[in-house]
């Protein structure tokens, strides 16, 4: 018996070298577009993109270009209407010019938020990689351009120009990696007020590429540790980091989460984010991030189809993350905690067993029925420890939880199941701002019914029907009293379809929309 602890200890310790080692290799690789204003005039060179709304009626500036007659030419010969992010392309429209991308804006009237994010998408990707430009940034139908809808512009510009190409250097990625990433200067009349509103979006758009580098970044490169020691490294940004250890966590009776992680030959980690940007007496508001850097199902195994993408199950963490970046890099009026509970499920030894009975911190007990609900177990201590430590103001979760929710919403909305109408509708409207939608899932007292143990206060899966929401039954009895608001992101955080803001397996959801939520409801 000690001799076999022996054993284990020995093989995990030399494990831990031998990753700890690579952490170098993980640097986040981001080459966002770079961003800078000016006020529109002078004389336009190399590549410049304008707007066209239906019609084909420009701007005052986009005809002092004076590429009229060209672009109404050449419209005329690919039959561009104008349409929403269609593109018409000018080669060598007059002398000094190299290009000129004339994107559709469709009908200007109608121009929203999401419009100007996705027209700024569409013109990164009418630009192409590792391309300078220069944006004439006006509405076509002569009314004043907004400075946020310019920084929503750039916003949706720079998200798109997101890539992550760190493991095919040499392939041909558009020579990105050798220019550097693509400057884009935008003219807009305000360029003063268009800068302002860009630096808290600019902070925003890093939050995102965050989440995105962390999502796809393999789970041999970022393991458990690295993980947790990334989150770690906001703390330059000057957010107060603790990082439990499985010591403590064993101290604070934190079961669940270990149990999970006993078949890992690396340690689980909890790491708390603080960032205080409101008053000192506020209460916090708290996002808790399921962080399982690799999930095989451990014991209850996946099938080894698609089992790749379980690299992204800590697709919650990483929002959190990316939030919690977001938050203190626009220093944020709001008191914000991030907490990620950071494992990995692996079958082994040592593992958890189907039938195995485990304590949670909460002193509840969980019967663990397959040992790949594992995303339930590891938020049930999290989101305790969260409620009862910090008496937040109201505790969102978010979770690569259940497949289910995907055969429910595909990729197009995250689940999102809540104890309180205020906050769902709140979520429900920054959704639509922001393009990161949630459509909301009941919850009820017949389905709480579906997870009761024959031997245990609850079991951790509630059978083939109504998947999703018995997993957000099981968190829920993990909350005493505090406004709650869990979103399961399965089929939105990876492997979502392409978009004009992300081309990228890893979309960072989350991260806009919940800094869209503290924006618009609870910053000071
Ligand atoms: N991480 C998975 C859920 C998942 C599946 C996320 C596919 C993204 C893509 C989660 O831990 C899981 O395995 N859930 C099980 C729950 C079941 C055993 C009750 C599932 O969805 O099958
Ligand atoms: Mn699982
Ligand atoms: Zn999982």
């Amino acid at each position: 018996m000690g001799a076999l602890v022996a054993l284990v200890t020995l093989r995990k310790g030399r494990q831990r070298c031998g990753f700890g080692s690579r952490f170098k290799d993980f640097t986040a690789m981001t080459t966002l577009a770079r961003i800078t204003f000016a006020k529109p005039g002078g004389v336009y060179r190399g590549t410049v993109i304008v707007l066209a709304a239906e019609g084909l009626a420009i701007g005052t500036y986009t005809k002092a270009i004076g590429i009229d007659g060209v672009l109404s030419r050449a419209a005329s010969i690919v039959d561009f209407k104008g349409k929403a992010m269609a593109v018409l392309d000018l080669l060598a429209p007059s002398s000094g010019i190299d290009r000129v991308i004339v994107l559709g804006a469709g009908k200007p009237t109608d121009l929203l938020e999401h419009d100007w994010l996705r027209l700024g998408g569409a013109a990164f990707g009418a630009l192409g990689k590792g391309r300078d430009a220069t944006v004439v940034l006006e509405r076509p139908d002569q009314r004043p351009m907004t400075a946020v809808a310019a920084a929503d512009f750039a916003l949706g510009f720079v998200l798109r120009s997101y890539g992550f190409d760190k493991y095919k250097p040499s392939k041909d990625n558009g020579g990105s990696q050798q220019k550097g990433p693509p400057r884009i200067r935008i003219l807009v009349d305000d360029a003063a007020a268009a800068k302002a509103a860009w630096s808290s979006r600019a902070a925003i758009s890093e939050g995102a590429a965050l989440a995105r580098d962390l999502v796809n970044e393999p789970a041999n490169v970022l393991g458990t540790l690295e993980l947790a020691e990334h989150a770690g490294t906001l703390k330059s940004l000057g957010l107060e980091i603790e990082t439990l250890t499985e010591k403590e966590m064993r101290k604070l009776g934190m079961r669940a989460i270990l149990g999970v992680n006993q078949g890992s030959v690396r340690p689980p980690r909890l790491v708390v984010m603080r960032w205080n940007g409101g008053k000192a007496k506020q209460q916090p508001a708290a996002f808790v991030g399921k962080g399982v850097v690799f999930d095989s199902g451990g014991i209850s195994i996946k099938p080894a189809a698609g089992m790749e993408d379980m690299k992204g199950d800590m697709g919650g963490a990483a929002a959190v993350i990316g939030l919690m970046h977001a938050l203190a890099a626009r220093k944020a009026r709001v008191n914000a905690v991030g907490v990620v509970a950071i494992v990995e499920n692996m079958p082994d030894g040592a593992s958890q067993r189907p039938g195995d009975i485990v304590t949670a911190m909460s002193g509840r007990t969980i019967e663990v029925i397959n040992t790949d609900a594992e995303g339930r177990l590891i938020l049930a201590d999290a989101l305790h420890y969260t409620e009862t430590r910090f008496k937040p103001k109201f505790i969102i979760d978010l979770a690569t939880l259940t497949g289910a929710i995907m055969v429910a919403l595909g990729h197009h909305h995250a689940g999102l199941f809540a104890n309180d109408d205020t906050l769902a509708e709140r979520l429900r409207a920054a959704g639509e701002s922001t393009m990161e939608r949630v459509w909301r899932m009941p919850l009820g007292p017949e389905y709480d019914k579906m997870i009761d143990s024959r031997f245990a206060d609850v079991k951790n899966t509630g059978g083939r029907l109504a998947g999703s929401i018995t997993g957000a039954q099981f968190l829920q009895r993990f909350i005493a009293k505090t406004p709650w608001a869990h979103l399961d992101i399965a089929g939105t955080a990876f492997d979502s379809p392409a978009t004009e803001i992300n081309r990228s397996w890893a979309s960072g959801w989350g991260v806009r929309l919940l800094d869209r939520l503290i924006a618009d409801h609870y910053e000071n």
